[in-house]
Order: structure tokens, then C-alpha cells, then sequence
């Protein structure tokens, strides 16, 4: 098999808030289809290492690739459009829309967007029927007609997923896809991004406070510590490592 280009790839990448260096001089390669998370202490840069990534916010210096071409002055709309998806917490939800129509909605926005709806779909019950099995994917669907404001946080989160699956991106970054989640709802988003993986259509890059489900799901873990990368490595190795177990469980880290 040939080569491909790994799905991003930074390259001293590197942002300033006034004196404050928020991701120092990272560079991080996530192969296709491979699940990298990122791990740290609170502050470490890892929310705004997708910031990056996603194009909200323009690096200071360094750069970044997506799948071989440079995308570093590209703005969010045009790395959407390539394929980076991003979940932004209840930004893109529809407060009094039913949780089916968000879905729906994200569907045709994609649709619009890749000119696939008319190969797709041919009516829009069919439309509704894919919202249907992607809320199925992510244990929503007994909540399909709900107004999204009345669910509950953990379901919020659920949501989100559903409509960033709708938008179909070749990279999700999921950022604490579980935080306000209640145990109870944790092991579905593991099964969830576990089923996701299996596929091996996507990459998945996941911020996640949880280690054990850290350790479960990942194929390599990037520690940062005060932006800085310290550590990128395979879970067991990570684990081992001194330098990660001092700034991670010396830093600050929420529990979860
Ligand atoms: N827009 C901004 N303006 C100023 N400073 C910012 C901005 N965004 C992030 N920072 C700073 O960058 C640093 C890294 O923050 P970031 O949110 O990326 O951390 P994090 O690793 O996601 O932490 P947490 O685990 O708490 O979510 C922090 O010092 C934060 O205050
Ligand atoms: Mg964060």
C-alpha cells in the first residue's frame, strides 16, 4: 500500500497570548485513521491546540498540514470543508428545534456544502432516517423529538456528536466529549468513539481528563505540558513515563 500523507502534521507550531505562550513549538504527526489523544494538566494548551487545528484561531508562528497540504492560513469554513470537524460545546445546537431536526439540519448543511445530497438522499424521509440512525449511534434516538434545550448536559454532549458525525469529517477532534456527562452515560461515548475508530474511515484526536478511558481507546497519547509537547508515545510507554506522570499528576488535573 502507498504511503499516505499523515492526516495532520504541525510543524513548530506555536501561539502567543501576550506573554503567555500558550502551545510552544509543537510538532505532532496523527496518522490516518488512528486515534491520538492529547493529555495534560488544565492550561496545558490542549483546547487551544484545536483552536489551531480547526482554524479559529492563526498560530503566531510554526505550521500546520492536513493530509499533505499546507493549511496553516486557511480559515475554519475552508478546513471544514476539507474535512476537519470540530465540536463546539452547544454552539451549534438549535436550542428549540427537536434533537432530529439538528441532525437533520447538519445533514443538509454538509449536503449543500459537498453537493452530495442529491446523491445521497433522494427525499427528505430518508434525510430524517440517517438523523435517525446517527442519534441511534450515539443512544439518543428514544429522545428524537425532544426540544434540544430540555436535554440534559450529558445529552447535550451526545448531541454534538451526532451533529458532528452528520458533517461527516475525516478528523473529529473531540474535546472532553464526557465532561458534565454522569457516569452512567461515560461507557456509550467510549463505546461510541470505539465504533468510530472500528471503522477506520476517521481520525480522532480526543482531549480527555479520564486516563483509563485514555488508556482504552488510544493508539498513541501527545502530552503537553504548558504548551509545550513532552511526551507522544504509545499508551503503555506514555504510562511509564516520569516526566508525564509528574506533570500530570502534579499538575492540577480535574478529576473525572
Ligand atoms: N483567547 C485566549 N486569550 C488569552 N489566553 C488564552 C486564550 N485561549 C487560551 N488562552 C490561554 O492559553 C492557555 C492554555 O489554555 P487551554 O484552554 O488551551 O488549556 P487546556 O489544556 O485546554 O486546559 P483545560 O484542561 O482546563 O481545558 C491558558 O493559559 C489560557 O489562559
Ligand atoms: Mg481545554
Amino acid at each position: 500500500m502507498a504511503s499516505q500523507a499523515p492526516v495532520v502534521q504541525t510543524k513548530d507550531l506555536t501561539i502567543r497570548f501576550g506573554g503567555n505562550v500558550a502551545v510552544n513549538a509543537v510538532n505532532l504527526t496523527v496518522e490516518s485513521f488512528t486515534l491520538k489523544a492529547i493529555i495534560g494538566p488544565n492550561g496545558a494548551g490542549k483546547t487551544t491546540l484545536f483552536n489551531l487545528l480547526s482554524g479559529q484561531y492563526k498560530p503566531t508562528s510554526g505550521s500546520i498540514m492536513f493530509k499533505g497540504r499546507e493549511v496553516t492560513d486557511l480559515g475554519a469554513a475552508d478546513r471544514t470543508r476539507l474535512g476537519v470537524g470540530r465540536s463546539f460545546q452547544l454552539t451549534n445546537i438549535f436550542p428549540s428545534l427537536s434533537v432530529l431536526e439538528n441532525v437533520r439540519l447538519a445533514l443538509q448543511s454538509k449536503a449543500r456544502v459537498g453537493m452530495v445530497f442529491w446523491r445521497n438522499y433522494r427525499s427528505y424521509s430518508e434525510l430524517e432516517d440517517r438523523a435517525y440512525e446517527l442519534l441511534r449511534q450515539v443512544l439518543m434516538e428514544k429522545r428524537w423529538a425532544v426540544e434540544a434545550k430540555t436535554l440534559t448536559h450529558g445529552e447535550q454532549r451526545k448531541l454534538e456528536i451526532a451533529i458532528l458525525l452528520a458533517l461527516d469529517p475525516e478528523l473529529l477532534l473531540l474535546d472532553e466529549p464526557t465532561a458534565g456527562m454522569s457516569l452512567e452515560e461515560v461507557p456509550a461515548i467510549l463505546e461510541l468513539i470505539q465504533q468510530i475508530k472500528a471503522a477506520r474511515n476517521r481520525t480522532i484526536m480526543l482531549v480527555e481528563h479520564k486516563f483509563d478511558m485514555i488508556m482504552t481507546v488510544s493508539d498513541s497519547i501527545a502530552v503537553l505540558k504548558e504548551g509545550r509537547l513532552i511526551c507522544d508515545d504509545s499508551p503503555e510507554a506514555v504510562a511509564c513515563n516520569s516526566e508525564v506522570l509528574e506533570a500530570y499528576l502534579g499538575g492540577g488535573v480535574k478529576n473525572g
